[in-house]
């Protein structure tokens, strides 16, 4: 199968050298390279070879699409997400809205904890078709690879159902995804005044399980004030190193938890969030390899700060960003509207926001050889835009889908 994209306006995100951008940070992120009025040729679901229309070679194509006016991007990376739950939380919206705030609510027995009582009664059949569902989507709105987290099970049963309702996603659709283990997220009722009991839970009976079934690729902690300690992190995440999984987590959302921090020690891949970062949090990242991925439709949604996206590039390092898919803080995967509180409230430019949303979303989940960026041999997952005049109307025009057609390896997806 040979798909060749002719009079592509402009082909965003092409790496025309031989050397590969693991990621990118600071300054270099302000800028898409991209190849105006191009051509691209798809080979067995990889990027073949793409150019100038003025030098396009002779070539034996079996499907060719002219797609003059339309730009070509890489998929999004979306690398946070929780889109496995059971029921939405539109009551928690209303008591958020007359004042109650995420934590009081959390406080109360509502939250997470709400979430994992809808998804223990709800059965994995169930749990499957309405996870595939969102995930058809969010992939009609541009995102072309996925971590998703449990974390609503909160027990044996129901974190393996979760995990598995994750493995049936991956073996049945067209884009990669990453597992993250969440038990961590909450405390169970039955468990808060015994957190030994249930860390103990997580280490002997959840990890053994999750691993032998092959179920996780990484082990997430919620550190977070009324949710996990630094101490309770660390040990979680020392008996998940033993299992070989690598750590990303949520930290700093709510305050300077030392989240960050425990993270960057524990050489996580990412840590997410971020709405409480100060200098001795970009101190801990600078120099290290742990992404900072930042969240700013769950601090929309919450009416929470934002992140300081500005400090973390001015300061050299690189930003990703994700949508946080989930129930209770950000009920939508819709990554262009993401891009917009990007640029609005963080004040990232229209560059800077996409390349925390595909290189750097990539290397958060360690696809940045596979994905993120237009390079020979890369996987071809792309965006066909509609016929839009820049990158800078994807962020501009708010609320509305810049995608055309999605091209999942290498083939136009219909859903
Ligand atoms: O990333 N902060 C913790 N976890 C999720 C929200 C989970 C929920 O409220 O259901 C988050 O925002
Ligand atoms: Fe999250």
């Amino acid at each position: 199968m040979r798909l060749l994209l002719t009079n592509i306006k402009s082909l965003c995100q092409a790496e025309t050298g031989t050397e590969r951008k693991p990621r990118v940070g600071g300054k270099e992120m302000s800028t898409i390279p991209a190849i105006e009025h191009a051509w691209l040729l798809i080979e067995d679901g990889r990027i073949h070879s793409f150019g100038e229309m003025k030098d396009i070679p002779e070539t034996n194509a079996s499907q060719i699409m002219d797609i003059s006016g339309q730009m070509v991007l890489p998929a999004w990376c979306d690398s946070h997400t929780h889109l496995v739950f059971a029921a939405p939380r539109d009551k928690e919206f209303e008591d958020r809205i007359k004042g109650l705030s995420y934590e009081e609510i959390a406080r109360r027995g509502g939250g997470i904890l709400n979430s994992a009582k809808k998804l223990n009664d709800t059965s994995e059949e169930e749990l499957y078709e309405q996870s595939y569902n969102r995930l058809q989507q969010v992939i009609m709105q541009g995102t072309g690879a996925i971590e998703i987290k449990s974390g609503y099970g909160l027990n044996l049963e129901g974190e393996l159902k979760m995990l598995r309702v994750i493995k049936k996603l991956k073996e049945n659709s067209a884009v990669p995804i990453k597992a993250n283990f969440l038990a961590a997220h909450a405390y169970p009722i039955d468990y808060k005044q015994n957190h030994d009991g249930y860390l103990n839970l997580i280490i002997n009976e959840m990890l053994p399980k999750m691993t032998e079934e092959g179920l996780a690729d990484y082990i997430d902690v919620f550190c977070e004030e009324g949710f996990f300690s630094v101490a309770e992190t660390e040990r979680l995440l020392e008996a998940g190193a033993k299992y070989g999984l690598k750590p990303k987590i949520h930290a700093n959302q709510l305050h300077y938890s030392g989240g960050v921090q425990v993270g960057v020690k524990h050489k996580a891949v990412s840590v997410d969030h971020l709405e409480c970062v100060g200098e001795a949090e970009i101190e801990a990242l600078k120099g290290s390899n742990t992404m900072p991925t930042l969240l700013p439709a769950a601090a929309f949604f919450l009416g929470i700060q934002y992140q300081p996206a500005r400090k973390i590039i001015d300061a050299g390092m690189p930003v990703c960003l994700a949508t946080d898919y989930n129930p209770g803080s950000c009920p939508s995967g819709n990554v262009p509207l993401l891009l917009t509180i990007a640029c609005t409230q963080l004040k990232m430019t229209p560059e800077e926001a996409i390349n925390a949303v595909t290189i750097n979303g990539a290397a958060a989940m360690e696809l940045e050889n596979e994905l993120g960026t237009i390079a020979i041999g890369k996987r071809a997952n792309l965006i066909i835009t509609k016929k839009i005049p820049s990158l800078t109307f994807i962020p501009y025009d708010f609320g509305n889908n810049p995608v055309d057609k999605m091209i999942l390896n290498g083939e136009l997806y219909s859903g």
